[in-house]
Order: C-alpha cells, then structure tokens, then sequence
C-alpha cells in the first residue's frame, strides 16, 4: 500500500487559478515544490499568484511562517499561459470548471504533452474519476485529489481512486498530501466520494424533522449545535453554504445513486433554489440576512417546578450525567436500577432516551402513559441544552414534572414534536449508517470514513466512532424504528451494523 511522496525537486502544475486551484497551489509551493499555475482567463493566474503571495505574507506576519520561507514559497509560483508550459511538470491537478467533457479534453491535451510519468490528479467534487481517465491513453495515472475548501486551512484530502487508476499512482498522491501537512484517505471512485456521501443526512434529517413540523430551524440548529456539537446547525450551515449549491449536490448524488431514497432531496430546498432565496449570499434563506434582522431565538420549554420524587434508573451516560448535574445542584433524588432501560422518573413522567419510537409509540408497547424521551447528547455532562418530546397520551403534569427535572439538572429544554428519533440521535443514526455502507461497499475503511467527516466537515466525532459510543445495538434500534415508523427504505439498515450488532462488535472492529 505504501508509497513515496514526489520528490520535492519536482515541479507541480495546477490548472485552474479560482478558490481552489489558488488553494492548492499555495500548499504544493508552501511543501517546497515550483509550481506551475495556469488558467484559461488572461490574467488569472498571475492574479491568483500575487493573492498567495499576500496571503503568505499574512501567515508569516502571524508567525505562522518565517518571513523568509513565505518569501521563498511565493517564488516558487509562476504563471503559466499554454499547456506546453507544463510539459516538465511531474504532477498536474485540475481545479477548473465542474464539467466533465472540459476536464477530459484538458487531460487528453496533456497527455500529448507531458512525460510518460506525469501524475494527472483532478479536484473534482461530484464528477466520476473513472469518467474522467475514460479516453486517456493512459487512464492509470489519473485519481481523484479532492480538497477542501479553504485548501490551505482543511486538513482532508479525498485520493479518489478511479476503475483504471495504477493502486501506485493513489499511493504516491496519498504520500504526497502527506508531505504536504494534509491527511489523505483513499477512496473508490463512487457517488459524493466519502464527504459529499456520508454529509447528506445531516442535511436531509434537518429537514425531514422541519417539514414534519418537529421544530422550527433555529430551534432544530440550536439542538444540533450544543446537544450534538456541530460546529453549526443543518440550516444556518446550508444558508452559508448556498441553497444552489447544497440543492445540486444533493441532486447529484441522488441521481447517480439511481434515485435511492435515502439520498431524497427535500422540496423544501427546491421551494427555497426557486424563490432565488439561496442564503447568505442573497440575503434570505431559511434565516433572514437583510441589515437589522434578528435570529429568531430556539423555543425553550418555560421553567417548571422541580418535582417531588426525583429517581435517577440506572448508570447510562444520560442517566449518570443527570445523577452529577443533580448532586451539583444539591437536588434530593433517589437511585435505582434501570428495569426497562428508562433514566429517570420524575412524579408519574418515565424518561428514556430516544430508541428511535415515537414518545407515543413507546407508551403504546409499554403501557406507560406519561413516557417522556430525550435526544442523545455528544455530552451529557456539558450539553446546556437537550431536546425532548413527550407522548400524547402522557398528561400535562407528567410532561412538566419531566421538564422540571431536566431543568433543575441544568438543562435548557427544547420540547419537539413526538417525531421519531429526536433531533441529534436519528442524525448521528443516519450518518453511521451511510459511513457504514460506504465502508461496507468498499468505498473507504472505518477510520478513513471518520477522518474525512472530522476533517473535511468539522464532525465532533466520526459518525462509526460516535455509533459505537452510543453503541451498535442502539444506533441498529433506532434505524429500525425508524424505517417501521415510515416505512421507507431511506431508513434501511447497513448490512455493516447490522453484522456488527448480531457478532456483538462494535462497528468500527
Ligand atoms: P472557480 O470558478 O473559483 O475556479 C475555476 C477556475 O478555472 C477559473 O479561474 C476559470 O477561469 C478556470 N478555468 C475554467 N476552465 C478552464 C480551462 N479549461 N482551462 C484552464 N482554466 C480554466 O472554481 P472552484 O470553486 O475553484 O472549483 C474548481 C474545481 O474544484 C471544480 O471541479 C469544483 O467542483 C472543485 N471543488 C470546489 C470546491 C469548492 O468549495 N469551491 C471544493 C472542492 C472541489
């Protein structure tokens, strides 16, 4: 599998001088290789080069370079007017424009230029690899080099290995982000690669539980950011992403997954691309941009009583978390063993954390009326908010002595709808369970797919790590609930968790 990086003594071109062709460029130069920047615009490049140039110049004002190697990294970049410019070049990598007859015509054109050895890499983000290489003379030496944008600052890079790629050409490009201070995964060449894939549900869950009416955005993205400890929520990060954007992604990959359900665009997005609100950049998505408008604040249940009898049930990291918040608050409860996996009870409320049925559903199977259910937390401990939901069967007073006691531990309470899976559980579910079939397909290995979501989207946790924190038989039961609630095969079970859960291992094993 190993590899040895490019020799720093050879020259790198990169076509394409927009955001991530300039990006790319810096990092190649900042490692120590000439690199060759060229672009169909007159001018961009050269553009392109001065804007790395300040930009360097910046880092090294921060302390972040020596004045001297910032100065010397700028050097190194020089604008290239025609392809024979780049016949020397040991690597070429392809930022250009998302469209795969132009990136295949540059690649043919190339290759009648450069030497024999000459790496071809493509930052493509949605367009097949293999796709690509087709028509080459030499599709071997061509494989996805997916960065991230900003490429200098993201860490991740996709090495996205086409049907005709030479396993030796990704294992240099792997060494070679390598050296370049990046960490590669590999990847097969399929649909949203591994980021653009596994993202999707944290998108697609967000908005399922807003057209069904769970909460409203700022509530649903205050829930995802402190309970879940994303960086931000589904639809502040769709805003700043661009509906445009986000909307075609999604597209793709549904389409070329052949309209699978689980990748389903929602018509909310769609509602959203035609009324031109695209985001931020156009003032209005699902928040208003516009000067002088306010967030609306996430709905917070109002303070209720602490109750009476307070029984903490079992050592679950929910429970344990609220036995310490509560001691820390100088509550008075008692503790007792979990019978039936519950956390608390609170006067006549029994609170579980969600298993993916409905608060309603649950009190059905289990003839507990006044069942209450919270949402899964990355940290209990630390969390300020929590989501919760309550069965309608339960009575106003279980429901507020339940709210009372998440309180008194602390807690803000978001109280959603009875919806399925809460908010932050069915998410993390979901992203598993597509980490999982990406690894299962042989799209990546476990801890490729966990880097690349740490890495290239800012996840708190990979998604097979987080699973197996939250544990295998738990995520299964979720999904599972899930998929009888709707009956949709969108909720479908990786046959990798699935194996997992009857073998007793965990996920990632
Ligand atoms: P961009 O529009 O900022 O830059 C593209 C540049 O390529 C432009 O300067 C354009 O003049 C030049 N160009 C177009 N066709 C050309 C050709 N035939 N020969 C030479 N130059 C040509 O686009 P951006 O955002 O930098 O994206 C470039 C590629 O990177 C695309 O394939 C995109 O899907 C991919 N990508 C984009 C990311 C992003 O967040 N913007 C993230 C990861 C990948």
């Amino acid at each position: 599998m190993g590899g040895n990086a490019l020799p720093i003594s050879s020259t790198v071109a990169v076509i394409g001088a927009g955001a991530m062709g300039a990006g790319i460029a810096q990092v190649a130069a900042v490692a120590g290789h000439s690199v060759l920047l060229l672009d169909n615009r007159p001018g961009a490049a050269q553009q392109a080069i001065d804007g790395i140039r300040a930009q360097l110049g910046k880092l090294a004002d921060k302390g972040k370079l020596t004045a001297e190697s910032a100065r010397a990294a700028g050097e190194r970049l020089l604008a290239a007017s025609t392809t024979q410019e780049l016949a020397g070049a040991s690597l070429v990598v392809e930022a250009i424009v998302e469209n795969l007859d132009i990136k295949r015509a540059l690649f043919r054109e190339l290759e009648a230029i450069v030497g024999p050895d000459c790496i071809f890499g493509t930052n493509t983000s949605s367009i097949s690899v293999t796709a690509i290489g087709a028509g080459l003379q030499q599709p071997s030496r061509l494989a996805g080099l997916h960065f991230f944008n900003p490429a200098p600052l993201m860490a991740l890079v996709e090495v996205v290995s086409g049907l005709a790629t030479d396993a030796a050409v990704a294992n240099t490009l792997f060494a070679t982000a390598l050296a370049w201070g990046k960490t590669p995964v590999h990847a097969k060449s399929t649909p949203g690669f591994i980021v653009n894939r596994v993202a999707r549900p944290f998108y697609a869950e967000g908005l399922r539980l807003l057209n069904e009416g769970a909460a409203d955005c700022s509530t649903i993205d205050a829930v995802m950011r402190e309970a879940g400890g994303f960086r931000m929520g589904p639809f502040e990060l769709m805003d700043m992403i661009g509906h445009d954007v986000n909307f075609a992604v999604t597209r793709s990959v549904w389409n070329a997954f052949y309209n699978d359900q689980r990748f389903l665009p929602s018509l909310i997005q769609q509602e959203l691309v035609d009324a031109g609100f695209l985001g931020r950049k156009t003032g209005r998505g699902f928040y208003n941009y516009q000067d002088g408008a306010q967030r609306p604040l996430p709905s917070t249940a109002a303070a209720c009583a602490v109750p009476d009898q307070i029984v903490v049930c079992g050592n679950a990291p929910a429970a344990k978390a609220l036995a310490d918040r509560l001691q820390q608050a100088q509550i008075a409860f008692e503790q007792t063993e979990s019978i039936d996996g519950r956390i608390a009870q609170a006067g006549t409320a029994v609170l579980y954390v969600t298993d993916g049925r409905t608060a309603t559903k649950r009190a059905l199977d289990s003839g507990i009326a006044h069942t209450v259910l919270i949402d899964l937390a990355l940290d209990y401990g630390r969390t300020p908010r929590l989501a919760a939901s309550t069965a309608l069967q339960a009575s106003t007073d279980a429901r507020d002595a339940a709210l009372g006691l998440l309180q008194a531990a602390g807690w803000s309470v978001s109280l959603l709808k009875d919806t399925p899976g809460l908010a932050v559980m069915r998410t993390v579910a979901m992203l598993a369970n597509e980490a999982a079939d990406a690894v299962h397909q042989s799209v990546c290995d476990a801890p490729g797919a966990d880097a690349a979501m740490r890495l290239g989207v800012n996840y708190p946790c990979g998604p097979l790590a987080w699973a197996d924190a939250v544990g295998a038989a738990q995520i299964h039961a979720v999904l599972g609930h899930l998929g009888q609630f709707y009956g949709e095969d969108r909720y479908r079970i990786s046959p990798l968790i699935q194996q997992a859960v009857y073998a007793g291992r965990t996920i990632h094993a």
